[in-house]
């Protein structure tokens, strides 16, 4: 075992992970952790909690194979560049290389940035530029980038492909496209620096298995899965289902949930190509390929967790849509990897980290 160990130490990567302390960002840097890497996890905690950080050390420390802990945490916004500069810095004066940037860090709620669009650009755009800079000025040039399905038209009914016609409706969907273009006119500028890949998230929900690491959003959320944990525990009377009359085969809308573990897993892939690849800059979906409608979720929820949820049907909210479903193939056939997590997963294990914490950490 301790052999093992001084081989996966001998080639010990060194990430930069940004927003490590949110839903995404804490999942994937404990199994960047369990895969050897060391951290350096930037976050403003301005929308999660310093305990995410300490939740996932729990975790990686109760694994008697995991001898030390490779993970430095910075507190400080992106919006500071002095302060990216900072870490970076304090990295180059450990005598390490970079291998990789993994930036989760934005804001990411739909009706806040529709109030407040300038908060929007401000944080997303602003803090991306500013990393992308301090990057060049240290000679980094691999990054993962967290988008989103929100950069398609909404009114697509088919399986999205990355090359599916693009139509942000909102703030946030806005930066993210705006994010993916400086990307590529960035690449464009050398050919032959930058490899950047940019991942289309289609709905991640679950949590880790353990219980101890999930969700903890800070506003009142807007989004199927939490509204259906806020009825479990009786935050609210009932579901509200927005439309029973969408074009699908229960009325309600088909969704891509992807358990926010196999989210985790693929950045690694991900991170792994780029690292070994020559300069590129591409657009990964990253969903599962299935559909789910709300009913189902909901049915799914109520079965694995033997629970009741009562619910009834509202209008059709604006800006809906009735399908949004990722074409993986391009993601899956590169990346070889699949989801392997099923929708009963991402129904237990939301649940257990909510039944665990249900004022979050
Ligand atoms: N969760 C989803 O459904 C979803 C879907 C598609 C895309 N995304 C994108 O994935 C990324 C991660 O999402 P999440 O669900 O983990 O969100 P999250 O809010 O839980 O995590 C984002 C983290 O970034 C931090 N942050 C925000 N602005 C920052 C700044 N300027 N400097 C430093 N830290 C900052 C927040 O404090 C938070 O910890 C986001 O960019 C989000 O837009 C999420």
């Amino acid at each position: 075992m301790n052999y093992v160990h001084l081989l996966d130490n001998y080639h010990v990567k060194n990430i930069i992970v940004t927003g490590g302390g949110g839903f995404i960002g804490s999942h994937t840097c404990l199994a960047l952790l369990e895969k050897g890497y060391n951290l350096f996890v930037i976050d403003s905690f301005e929308n999660s909690s310093l305990k995410s950080i300490d939740r996932l050390l729990e975790i990686y420390k109760s694994k008697k194979y995991n001898p030390k802990i490779n993970l430095k945490l910075f507190r400080g916004s992106l919006c500071n560049k002095e302060f990216i500069k900072g870490v970076f810095e304090t990295v180059k004066k450990e005598k390490k290389e970079i291998d990789g940037v993994i930036h989760f860090a934005g804001l990411k709620a739909v009706a806040e940035s529709i109030l407040k669009p300038l908060l929007y650009w401000r944080n997303n755009l602003i803090g991306t530029i500013n990393l992308l800079d301090i990057m060049e000025e240290f000679n980094c040039y691999n990054l993962v980038f967290s988008s989103s399905a929100t950069v398609y038209q909404s009114k697509n009914n088919f399986l999205l492909k990355e090359s599916s016609e693009l139509g942000p409706i909102n703030p946030y969907g806005n930066t993210k496209y705006t994010i993916e273009v400086i990307l590529k006119d960035l690449f464009k500028s050398s050919f032959t620096k930058w490899k950047f890949a940019s991942l289309r998230y289609f709905n991640p929900i679950g949590a880790h298995e353990s219980g101890l690491l999930g969700e903890d959003p800070k506003d009142i959320p807007n989004n199927i899965f939490p509204l259906i944990i806020n009825t479990a525990l009786g935050l609210q009377k009932e579901l509200k289902i927005y439309g029973n009359d969408w074009p699908t085969p229960d009325g309600t809308p088909i969704r891509d949930y992807i358990h926010v573990m196999d989210l985790a897993d693929s950045h690694i892939k991900v991170l792994e190509f780029l690292i070994n690849s020559k300069s590129i800059c591409i657009e990964f979906n990253v969903g599962t390929g299935v559909g789910t409608s709300v009913l189902d979720l909901l049915k799914t929820f109520e079965r694995v967790n033997n629970i009741k949820l009562p619910y009834s049907f509202d209008k059709r909210r604006v800006g809906d849509a009735s399908y949004v479903v990722a074409d993986n193939s391009l993601f899956t056939s590169t990346m070889n990897i699949y989801p392997r997590r099923t929708i009963e997963d991402m129904c237990r294990d939301g649940w257990k980290w909510k039944r665990l914490n249900p004022h979050g950490y």
